[in-house]
């Protein structure tokens, strides 16, 4: 049967996975799925702030340059991911993303170096560019991160983006963040933010919806949210897309559970695909990573209960969500 970036080329849409540098190329098989079903790539970390300037000063950029070349051989996009985020941040910088020993100027002046250096040291080779990850909360206000707090409000966004489009004018530039797949007071307090963005001409060109989906909270009005977004005059791409399940008695993260929780999970890898299809705005279909040994579920939520979130088992072989999704494309 055809590959999924195959089957994704003739609608014309990319179909990524983020991708584990300490993986690809000493992997063979996950290399190798990597380059067989994927026409876009996302590193997982190795573009976050704290993994190219671990010490002030210095950069470090191989892993991130191995991953570029590894898809140009393989005729890949990239997505880039992430300049301006509170998360992963170098601990010189700040050890929680909201409290810092730095000054208001210091920490602008550093931001807007990082941006330039960043965007300029790959130039050319990115698609789309995660300019700001998770600026708002849940409850729709924004979070005050060490950002939030330098520039006194929001104005630190629309500077990182027309900082990113000085330095690379022709990488599309995203606003990332979870949740905005639900209809409620985050999705809606990013819709009023993005659209203010484009009234005031700042270079944004999408949202990121991440995806991080869990079958005990119920399936999203997914394609509503991308509809209304993309009716801005925005791309819209889901772009950290797992479809992670809750049961009483998981023996084994990494093995799917119950046949219950597996039609689940299924059903809504199916329904998430199916949205970005109906919306002619969405250009990208990202899961966060393709083997459930690799994904971050069990280890971030720290509750052996949740995981076998991805397509791929953990001996990496295609589960039955990945054959949904190839049926569905
Ligand atoms: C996660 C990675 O998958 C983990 O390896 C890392 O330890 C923490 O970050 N939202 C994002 C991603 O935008 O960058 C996060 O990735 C998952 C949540």
């Amino acid at each position: 049967a055809d590959s999924l970036r195959a089957l994704g080329d003739r609608v014309g849409l990319r179909i990524g996975t983020a991708v584990n540098m300490d993986e690809l190329g000493s992997n063979a098989d996950y290399t190798r799925i990597t380059a067989e079903q994927f026409s876009s790539v996302t590193p997982e970390n190795v573009m976050k702030w704290q993994l190219v300037e671990p010490t002030r000063g210095t950069y470090d950029w191989a892993a991130a340059d191995r991953l570029v070349s590894f898809a140009k051989e393989n005729k890949q996009l990239v997505r880039g991911h992430t300049l301006v985020w509170h998360s992963q941040l170098p601990t010189w910088l700040s050890s929680d993303g909201y409290t810092t020993t730095l000054s208001n100027d210091e920490l602008k002046a550093l931001l807007k170096k990082h941006i330039q250096d960043q965007v300029k040291h790959f130039k050319g080779d990115i698609w789309q560019w995660d300019v700001v990850n998770e600026a708002f909360d849940d409850d729709g206000k924004p979070r005050e991160t060490v950002w939030y707090k330098a520039w006194g409000g929001l104005g630190y966004i629309a500077d990182a983006f027309r900082w990113a489009h000085e330095a690379d004018p022709k990488a599309l530039l995203f606003y990332n963040d979870y949740n905005l797949e639900f209809t409620g007071p985050k999705s809606n307090a990013v819709y009023d933010f993005v659209k203010t963005l484009k009234a005031q001409r700042v270079p944004i060109d999408g949202v990121g919806f991440q995806g991080h989906l869990d079958t005990q909270y119920g399936f999203p009005d997914l394609q509503n949210n991308l509809q209304r977004f993309a009716d801005l005059g925005l791309k819209v791409a889901e772009t950290e897309v797992d479809v992670r399940t809750f049961t009483e008695a998981a023996p084994n993260v990494n093995t799917p559970t119950t046949p219950l929780a597996s039609y689940a999970q299924e059903s809504y890898w199916s329904r998430a695909l199916k949205a970005c299809l109906a919306v002619r705005e969405c250009i990208s279909f990202t899961p966060w990573g393709f083997g459930d040994t690799y994904s971050w579920i069990p280890g971030w939520f720290n509750n052996p209960q949740e995981g076998a979130a991805l397509l791929y088992d953990a001996d990496l072989k295609p589960k039955s969500q990945y054959y949904v999704i190839q049926q569905d494309l």
